[in-house]
């Protein structure tokens, strides 16, 4: 891959203090009157995958479109800090996001064909985005296109690249969209759901594509997912959304293996692929969130906690519950206070 473009001002390519790729703290995002993000904080180094796991509908999304400064004129973000790539996203103008983005940033959704174009080849959607960025004459984006395609492991690309859209499988199609996304050699890559929507022989070899490619380039990623198998291969790091807040955050074998929140717990227990072969019975999570949940003052995840208590009332906090863990509940873990002591997993 070539380097950042020769054209962005030295100020602008320059990641946050650290390699920090990703830095939000405070972020609040509205739709309409109505708050979906609460004040959350959320940092990626580069080289590092964290991954943001919560239900439908508790903010991942806006939080990932947020950083990439993508959020339409209905939406209203107000932060401490949103930064990404060491841009500052709340004061920048219209020119340096659309410079940022496919340049420093990009993102991958959980659908190809909305991200395609479906009256273009393939090979020329790439090429346009070199393009765009400045980083090649028409000749040199067409060849430098092929070779994206190849390095997604696209097979025949040459003959690939003078395919439309509806010619390639989902799987196929996906890679075309991470190609379209490498093309700009970033610093930071926004997974939204990358392999949501593609069969599961396919999705590991998405997932291992993302991971290698990540892992060449030393990108930041953060990943978005309500799968847990896919956090778990995937994720250095998880941050545990509800309800628009995060509400645990730790690495991924202490989040996964010993959970601090009720919420993270209920979720563990409503996957069939991480109980036992001869495991306990599955718990669905009573109720659903709803729009009362993101104003209460208290727990957001009361009315639906199986050990709510009088204490939940009060206003949660995120309070530090070991090194580089979080958790938004007054209680500790009772196997834990029993057997480990106090939060040094
Ligand atoms: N453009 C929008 N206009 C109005 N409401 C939106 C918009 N985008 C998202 N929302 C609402 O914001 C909440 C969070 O959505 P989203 O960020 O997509 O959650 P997730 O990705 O976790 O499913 C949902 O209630 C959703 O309906
Ligand atoms: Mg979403």
């Amino acid at each position: 891959m070539t380097a950042g473009a020769p054209t962005t001002a030295p100020a602008a390519t320059a990641a946050g203090a650290g390699g920090r790729v990703l830095d939000t703290s405070g972020l609040r995002i509205g739709f309409g009157g109505s708050e979906v993000v609460s004040g959350v904080d959320l940092r990626v180094e580069r080289g590092e995958v964290v991954g943001l796991i919560g239900e439908s509908g508790c903010g991942k999304s806006s939080v990932a479109l947020a950083a990439m400064g993508l959020l339409g004129p209905g939406a209203s973000v107000g932060a401490d800090r949103l930064e990404a790539c060491g841009t500052d996203l709340l004061s920048s103008g219209p020119r340096a996001l659309e410079s940022l983005r496919g340049d420093r940033v990009a993102m991958v959704f959980q659908e190809p064909m909305t991200s395609l174009n479906p009256c273009m080849r393939i090979g020329a959607q790439v090429a346009e985005v070199l393009r765009i960025h400045g980083r090649a004459n028409r000749q040199e984006a067409r060849d430098r296109a092929v070779e994206l395609l190849h390095a997604v492991e696209i097979p025949s690309p040459e003959r690939r690249a003078r395919q439309f859209p509806h010619e390639l499988s989902g799987g196929m199609r996906q890679r075309v969209v991470i190609a379209i996304a490498m093309a700009g050699n970033p610093q930071l890559l926004l997974a939204d759901e990358p392999t949501t929507a593609l069969d599961v022989t396919v999705q590991a070899e998405i997932l291992h594509l993302l991971r290698s490619l990540q892992q060449e380039h030393g990108m930041g990623m953060l990943l978005i997912s309500h799968d847990l198998g896919v956090i778990t291969a995937m994720c250095d790091r998880v941050q545990v959304m509800y309800a628009g807040q995060v509400v645990e955050s730790g690495t991924t074998g202490q989040v996964l293996t010993a959970p601090r929140h009720p919420y993270t717990r209920a979720l563990l227990a409503a996957v069939p692929r991480m109980r036992d072969a001869d495991g306990g019975r599955l718990t669905a999570i009573r109720g659903q969130l709803t729009d009362d949940d993101r104003r209460r003052p208290g727990c957001r995840f009361a009315s639906r906690c199986p050990s709510v208590a009088e204490a939940c009332t009060a206003p949660q906090p995120l309070r530090e519950v070991g090194a580089g863990r979080t958790s938004r509940c007054w209680r500790e873990p009772e196997k834990e206070t029993t057997t480990k002591g106090d939060g040094d997993e």
